[in-house]
């Protein structure tokens, strides 16, 4: 290998098609896939697998499974450099699902805040799968021996059993898995509620507190004009503004500006005039986005071709550290 050429190391990242894709996902993950792209090879998968855990329609998830790679395009994300792919066409991840649950404890999976949040959420529904959950999404990244997992905070406890599972079969086999680093973007790692600033903006909110990617201009502007905000008149960053906060957080995802240049420019300006400004903001670039997302999902033809060139190369990849994975706990295999 020519000294000069540097190998590109691996990134790994998904996003469950259930629910309505919000601005939380795209400033905490999505966004970030797209800057990272050239400096990486990168597997963006829509996690199909990891969403049957709590019920779901399904006529719905099926359309959701597809809409979620159009969206992943529609933001910048390109089909014939990176390889983007739906989990259950990559039968890999939930074989090597199983052997990683041999090796990850009952205790560890427990701990699991997601878990605990989710169980207190769907109490009627707590099965099997939501628990080993974090498993599958360690076979997801693990598959692929990715080097960095860009996420939001929300999903780090994830990343770091992810790490202990890998180093835990390293440690029995010998080098295996690459342990990898989660990538949390400093603005945007977790954008939270516009109804309840203290709580994490969530897909499964249909109270007004979060906004959808395909939300409608006046719904973006209506929703970002009702934010929950503090009594006070400053447009700072400050402890206890948690909804101005978040506001600025939002305004500085979609321009790119740091805060201090966004105080500087609301400096003096009320609320009203502020909330307006973010609204306005959000709700071009989301336009734009949708306009590019309608139009890919009109060519179901080239959607389909690319779903499925897309899930051989990363069965291909998959394939290769599930035999090795195989081999190393001791199943045959004949020659
Ligand atoms: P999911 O589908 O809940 O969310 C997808 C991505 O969006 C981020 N995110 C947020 N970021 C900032 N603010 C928010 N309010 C917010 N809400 C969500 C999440 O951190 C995530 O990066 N388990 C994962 C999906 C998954 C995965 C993987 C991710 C499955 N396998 C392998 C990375 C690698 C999940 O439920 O994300």
């Amino acid at each position: 290998m020519d000294n000069n050429q540097v190998v590109k190391k691996t990134i790994f990242s998904g996003i469950q098609p259930s629910g309505n894709l919000t601005i939380g996902n795209y400033l905490g993950a999505l966004k970030n896939w797209v800057a990272l792209q050239d400096d990486y090879n990168c597997l963006f998968c829509s996690v199909d697998m990891h969403s049957i855990t709590v019920r779901q329609t399904p006529a719905e998830l099926r359309r959701r499974s597809v809409e979620m790679l159009a969206l992943y395009m529609a933001a910048g994300i390109d089909p014939e450099k990176n390889i983007l792919f739906i989990q259950s066409h990559v039968p890999a991840h939930a074989e090597l699902a199983w052997v990683l649950n041999c090796y990850t404890m009952f205790g560890e999976l427990s701990r699991m805040t997601q878990f605990k949040e989710k169980s207190q959420k769907h109490s009627e529904n707590i099965n099997a799968g939501l628990f080993t959950y974090p498993v599958l999404m360690a076979a997801d990244i693990l598959l692929y021996q990715a080097d960095l997992v860009p996420v939001g905070l929300d999903q780090k406890q994830h990343l770091e059993i992810t790490r202990d599972i890998a180093m835990r079969f390293n440690g029995v086999y010998g080098d295996t898995f690459t342990i990898p680093e989660p990538y949390i973007p400093k603005i945007g790692m977790k954008i939270m509620s516009l109804t309840e600033p203290d709580k994490k903006m969530s897909k499964s909110d249909v109270s007004g507190g979060s906004v959808g990617i395909l939300d409608r201009r006046d719904d973006i502007i209506r929703k970002i004009k009702r934010a929950v905000t503090d009594s006070g008149s400053e447009i700072v960053y400050a402890d206890g503004k948690d909804g101005i906060n978040n506001l600025l957080t939002i305004y500085c995802g979609f321009t790119g500006k740091t805060i201090e240049e966004a105080e500087k420019e609301f400096a003096g300006m009320g609320y009203g005039v502020f909330k307006e400004a973010v609204g306005e903001v959000v709700a071009d670039h989301l336009g734009a986005l949708q306009a590019r997302f309608n139009e890919i999902l009109a060519d179901k033809e080239y959607l389909n071709s690319m779903l499925k060139t897309n899930a051989e190369k990363a069965a291909y990849l998959a394939r290769k550290t599930l035999s090795k994975v195989y081999r190393k706990v001791g199943f045959y295999q004949p020659k």
